[in-house]
């Protein structure tokens, strides 16, 4: 198969420093409430994260962001999951966000750290009793039989536990990302796209514009 013949021309918007203001975490959420608007954007939290495992190779999936701190971004996830695993032994974790209708990626660099217990909690008190028991029951990222035995053992821990407060597993919580670099993509016409990397050095933002 060849996908040579698509070619998406980018026109919708522009990026300087300048727009950037004195916090590019604060303009992150500028984007970010931009893209929560559009109708076209079912899930703007939907980021990529990316982590090192122990053989030294990178994998990628799908989280949700929850939270937005001053300098930090939070989803919730197993522990014991691949992804856990891996940041347990290299914290190094890359986040990035495409917004296709708005023309526009964010790359978020930094490292991982457990939230607290109390966060965990929280978030976990929050979520629906079906998700909570989902969380339960599964071993993120490890075989299973199949989907049946899966669901069966869902189904029989639901009947177990109708009408009761569930508590988080003590595997199961929030991974704060610590941002020490954040980059904006704007897409420009003929390939010559917007780019500012934003490097957090000795407690100060520095800003560079980048070739596309
Ligand atoms: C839209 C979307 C949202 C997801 N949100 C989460 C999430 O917030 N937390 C999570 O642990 N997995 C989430 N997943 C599943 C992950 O992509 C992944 O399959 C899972 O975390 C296991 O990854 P791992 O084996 O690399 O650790 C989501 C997947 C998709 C497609």
């Amino acid at each position: 198969m060849e996908l040579f013949n698509y070619r998406k021309s980018y026109n919708k918007d522009k990026l300087n420093i300048s727009d950037i203001g004195k916090n590019p975490i604060d303009f992150f959420v500028k984007w970010f409430k931009e893209a929560e608007k559009s109708d076209q954007i079912i899930e703007p939290n939907a980021m990529t994260i990316s982590t090192i495992d122990e053989n030294n190779f990178p994998s990628s999936r799908v989280v949700l962001l929850k939270q937005i701190k001053d300098r930090s971004i939070v989803f919730f996830t197993n522990y014991n999951s691949k992804k856990g695993k891996s940041l347990e032994k290299n914290k190094n974790i890359c986040a990035s966000f495409y917004w296709a209708p708005l023309e526009r990626q964010v790359i978020i660099r930094g490292h991982a750290e457990k939230t607290s217990i109390n966060e965990s909690e929280n978030y976990f008190n929050s979520r629906p009793f079906e998700s909570q028991a989902a969380a339960i029951i599964s071993n993120q990222s490890e075989d299973i039989d199949s989907y049946e035995s899966l669901l069966e053992m869902y189904n029989s821990f639901i009947d177990q536990n109708k009408n009761t407060k569930l508590k988080r597993p003590y595997n199961w919580g929030g991974i704060e990302i610590f941002i020490n670099q954040i980059e904006f993509w704007q897409g420009r016409k003929n390939r010559l796209h917007n780019r500012v990397l934003c490097n957090f050095i000795e407690n100060n933002w520095d800003y560079k514009l980048l070739s596309p």
